[in-house]
């Protein structure tokens, strides 16, 4: 009987490959512990700048892989109900169509949802929150978020982690994404955060006819308007998507006079109007606990804005034309009852917003240009789609 021999240059090869992998993993680990990342492959245009991100968060192409499959997977709500996805659909800029957004639970959300075109850019997350500004760690909120006077339970999954990373590591394929995206890591809630922070990093939009010179002549005269002291819509609206305050320098918060509730400047709020009211919808006062600060919302970036309505933080405006006839009027008077009141005399309004007595024909250049802001290519990039279902048909002229 002959015996099967490895011969030991063989074996030595074996565990030479062994060693060089784990040593290659914990590497990755070391190496992105000291602020190192190797350049994620964004292929973007060179005009168009990479998105910031957390050292800890080192962009890999395994990370964008699992991130994209954890978004689309309803498995990550405790009820196995809801998915990112489910409020954050990539035909509507990753918004909902709703006026607020619903839990896995059924509870309604105070506040409207957020596109996530270009989020990785933002240096500060929420309509109303200052202080988070890295993309993983809002990322936890859907997962943990419990039913509190001003938020509700989403993925509802606090307390209960285990079931979600039970149920993906009886996956095979998540096991192999796990292991291709966190080398030697724990597939837990912090991990499953990072590549979902990862993915969302990728979607970037920079395609609109805007900004590829192919926008109707209402448009152009749009964009003078927008861009000019008549309006002011720059001033809060700036930057390259939409929402750079140029007195601030940065992402910021204002109040655009939409409520002023029985006169006092106050925004809806539970613990002031009642079960009418959803939840806190103060703004920064939540976190500022400042009363000039009541109503103050992040300005929202408009892009893809013609597929994000309904509008504002509480989705309390139906359409662009609404919208541009309140920042033409100065705010909103509000007849009907519960919440009663002329936003235009709120004490906590921003100066620039103020009358502007347009035309019929200023006001649907302005949303002309509005319309202009959509990216076709990015409602409809394969890369950013759900990964179980047919890829969308990308227009021909995409990049
Ligand atoms: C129940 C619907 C719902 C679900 C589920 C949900 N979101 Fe959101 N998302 C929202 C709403 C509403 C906001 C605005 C929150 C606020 O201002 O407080 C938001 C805001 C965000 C933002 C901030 C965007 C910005 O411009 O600041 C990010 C990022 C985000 N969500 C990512 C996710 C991810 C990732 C998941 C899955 C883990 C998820 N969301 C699940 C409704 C949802
Ligand atoms: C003082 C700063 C400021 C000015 C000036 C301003 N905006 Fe805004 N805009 C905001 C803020 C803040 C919001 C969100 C307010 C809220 O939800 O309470 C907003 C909301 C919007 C929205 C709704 C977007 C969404 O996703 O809900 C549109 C569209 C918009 N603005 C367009 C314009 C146009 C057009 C002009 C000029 C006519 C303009 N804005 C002037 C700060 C400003």
């Amino acid at each position: 009987m002959q015996k099967r021999r490895v011969s030991s240059p063989a074996v030595y090869r074996i565990v030479g490959l062994v060693l060089v992998f784990l040593l290659s993993c914990r590497l990755q680990e070391f190496s992105e512990s000291l602020g190192y990342c190797r350049t994620y492959p964004f292929d973007l245009p060179a005009n168009v700048e990479k998105p910031a991100h957390p050292p800890d968060v080192c962009l890999t192409p395994a990370r964008v892989e699992l991130g994209r499959h954890l978004f689309y997977d309803k498995r990550l709500s405790l009820n196995q109900a809801q998915s990112c996805a489910s409020c954050h659909k990539q035909e509507l800029g990753f918004t909902d169509g709703r006026v607020r957004a619903q839990g896995s639970t059924g509870q309604t959300h105070p506040r409207n949802t957020l596109g996530l075109a270009n989020v990785g850019y933002f240096e500060s997350l929420t309509w109303f929150n200052p202080d988070l500004h890295r993309l993983d760690n809002q990322t936890l909120i859907p997962f943990f978020a419990e039913d509190t006077s001003t938020t509700i339970r989403e993925l509802a999954i606090s307390g209960k982690e285990h079931v979600i990373t039970e149920r993906l590591d009886s996956n095979p394929e998540y096991r192999q994404m796990f292991r291709a995206a966190f080398p030697g890591a724990a597939a837990d809630v912090i991990h499953i955060a990072r590549a979902l922070s990862a993915f969302q990093t990728t979607l970037i939009s920079y395609q609109t006819p805007y900004e590829l010179g192919t926008m109707s002549e209402s448009a152009q005269r749009g964009k003078a308007l927008f861009y000019s002291e008549s309006t002011g819509c720059f001033h809060c609206h700036g930057g390259r998507d939409f929402n750079l305050d140029d007195r601030a320098g940065k992402l910021w918060f204002q109040n655009v006079g939409l409520y002023n509730v029985a006169g006092k400047g106050d925004y809806p709020d539970v613990a002031v109007h009642g079960v009418s009211a959803a939840r806190a919808t103060q703004g920064l006062s939540l976190v500022t606990e400042k009363q000039e600060d009541r109503g103050k919302f992040r300005t929202p970036s408009l892009r893809n804005v013609a597929v994000t309505g309904p509008y504002m933080h509480d989705g309390s405006v139906a359409t662009l034309e609404d919208v541009i006839e309140i920042f033409d009027q100065a705010g909103r008077n509000v007849q009907a009852a519960p919440f009663t009141g002329d936003g235009r005399k709120n004490p906590n309004k921003d100066p620039r917003v103020r009358p502007l007595g347009l035309t019929a024909a200023q006001k649907s250049d302005l949303i002309e240009f509005l319309r202009a802001l959509t990216d076709e290519c990015f409602l409809n990039e394969p890369r950013f789609s759900d990964p179980n279902a047919p890829p969308p048909t990308v227009p021909a002229y995409c990049k």
